[in-house]
């Protein structure tokens, strides 16, 4: 992996797409869940445009993780920061391969209880976004404390491609 001095502008702009997108999943996740406990007790959902809402957009999450992968092999991604000391290094390094993993997980997982009708899958999904959510809190603080206590440049390369 090459180490470029930032983030590309793709880069960027799919970082926060991804966020937004995510936010939604988040946001907006009633008529799924109202729709697939209507299915698993064998009635007919309302199949809303919320409902496409969470499939399409997970389905889009995906597509636009894979993309970052791509990117991050081949371009692959800035040093950490100088005098970052070598803990939060791997930190950082080990929380951001498991937002990719989690992303993909939770998606797959949704996939399988709704289109597969696999309750196991269901109970996975809940599972699956709830670590989802705590490694985005640990992410933000580690982002907060780099940019508000080590005074570090890592907020600014994830904002002003390079
Ligand atoms: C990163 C992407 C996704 C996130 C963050 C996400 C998040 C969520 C959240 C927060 C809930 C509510 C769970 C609860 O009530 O406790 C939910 C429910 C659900 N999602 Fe997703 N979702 C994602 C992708 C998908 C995809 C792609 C599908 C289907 C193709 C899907 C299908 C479902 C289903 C069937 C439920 C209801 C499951 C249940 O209540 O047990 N999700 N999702
Ligand atoms: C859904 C929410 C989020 C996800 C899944 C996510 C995921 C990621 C991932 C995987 C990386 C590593 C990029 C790479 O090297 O390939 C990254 C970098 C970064 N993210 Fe996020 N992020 C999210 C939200 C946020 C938020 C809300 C902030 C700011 C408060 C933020 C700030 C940053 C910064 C500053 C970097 C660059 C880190 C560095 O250069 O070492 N992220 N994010």
């Amino acid at each position: 992996m090459s180490q470029p001095k930032g983030y590309s502008a793709t880069q960027v702009v799919l970082h926060w797409a991804v966020f937004a997108l995510i936010a939604l999943q988040f946001l907006l996740n009633d008529a799924i869940g109202a729709a697939y406990r209507a299915v698993m007790r064998g009635q007919t959902p309302e199949f809303g445009v919320l409902v496409l809402q969470h499939v399409a957009g997970g389905v889009l999450i995906l597509a636009l993780v894979i993309w970052r992968m791509v990117l991050k092999v081949r371009r692959g991604a800035p040093l950490p920061p100088a005098h970052e000391p070598p803990i939060l290094q791997k930190v950082a390094t080990g929380t951001h391969l498991a937002l990719y993993l989690f992303t993909i997980v939770t998606v797959l997982s949704g996939g399988l209880a709704w289109f597969g009708g696999f309750a196991a899958a269901g109970t996975a999904h809940e599972i699956f976004k709830t670590v989802l959510l705590v490694l985005i809190g640990l992410h933000v603080v580690g982002a907060l404390y780099q940019k508000f206590v080590l005074k570090s440049d890592v907020m600014t390369r994830m904002l002003r491609p390079e």
